[in-house]
């Protein structure tokens, strides 16, 4: 099957799907992104990551003039055209093409990139979903609330992560403080057993994940102190756990080589791994559900 992606107007195969050598992504990483998990051809979350895209577009001052729907539509139909099933959705707009200047140029026209690939299906299980991360400097800029295509401190940091054999890169900003992670934000049960997580500001990015997650502990009463904390806490937790697109409510079990707590995936991880699965499932059943009944009418 070929794989079909959308380029500023066009479906084409991906492997001929191209942009200008002037585009601003290519030339100043002046574009953001988006990365939107899919199941069972449902997108889960479709409206906390539209509206953060637009959130990027607009503290970039990058103007779509493609209203969200049809932005919405294409995503559909290139996940259509792409039989993605489980996996990911990836968008991405930058300023344009335009002779190379910093500022920005006065005619440019969004850039606009739609992809869809295949990924696995939901876990079942926890402790197979469990893994590592090491502690990296947070080498990143001052606006990190913006998905912007600027990653390469993420994708130094990522590497790092890799070549330790480990999952993820847990970002140390100033004072020693956890940031995130490369492509994740960081939860952890500190030593007094409260679940904890950074605060947002510009320095992180506020992860889809992470809101929805609130959401579902505010529902249920579940407490979370949102304050910083240090690599000391971190490493000194009973529980680590990351949130993202693709790591949903991934376990961290061992830092820099050394197990968090016992080593083992914790009580209130394995808890908020379920919520956050049933919630994702919960999405697509009632997806299915209102498209049968359309269907049926
Ligand atoms: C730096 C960073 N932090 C956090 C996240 C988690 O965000 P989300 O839950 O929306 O995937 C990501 C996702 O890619 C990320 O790149």
């Amino acid at each position: 099957m070929t794989r079909i992606a959308y380029v500023n107007g066009r479906y084409m195969p991906h492997r001929k799907a191209t942009v200008h050598i002037e585009d601003r992504g290519y030339q100043f990483g002046d574009g953001v992104y988006e990365v939107l998990p899919i199941q069972k051809g449902v997108l889960i979350d479709a409206d906390l990551h539209f509206s953060r895209l637009a959130r990027s577009l607009h503290e970039l001052s990058i103007v779509m003039r493609m209203p969200e729907r049809s932005l919405r539509a294409i995503v559909a139909n290139v996940i259509r055209e792409n039989r993605v099933q489980n996996g990911i959705a990836y968008v991405q707009i930058t300023r344009g093409v335009a002779r190379r200047d910093h500022a920005f140029p006065k005619l440019a026209k969004p850039t606009v990139v739609v992809t869809a690939r295949h990924g696995p299906s939901l876990p079942e299980d926890v402790e197979s979903w469990a893994a590592t991360a090491v502690t990296v400097s947070d080498i990143r800029w001052g606006r990190c609330d913006i998905k912007s295509i600027n990653l390469l401190p993420n994708v130094l940091a990522k590497q790092a992560a890799r070549e330790a054999g480990a999952y993820e890169a847990i970002l140390i900003g100033l004072d020693d403080i956890v940031m995130e992670g490369s492509a994740s934000n960081v939860w952890i049960v500190n030593a007094d057993g409260v679940l904890q997580t950074r605060p947002l500001d510009n320095h992180i990015l506020p992860g889809c994940t992470r809101a929805a997650l609130t959401e579902l502990l505010a529902e249920r009463d579940i407490v979370v102190s949102e304050r910083a904390f240090s690599r000391n806490a971190l490493t000194g937790a009973r529980e680590v756990f990351l949130t993202g697109a693709t790591a949903l409510v991934k376990p961290i079990t061992a830092i820099d080589g050394i197990p968090v707590a016992d080593g083992a995936v914790g009580t209130v991880t394995r808890r908020l791994f379920d919520l956050f699965i049933a919630h994702a499932e919960r999405q697509v059943r009632s997806k299915l559900q209102s498209d049968f009944s359309r269907g049926a009418m």
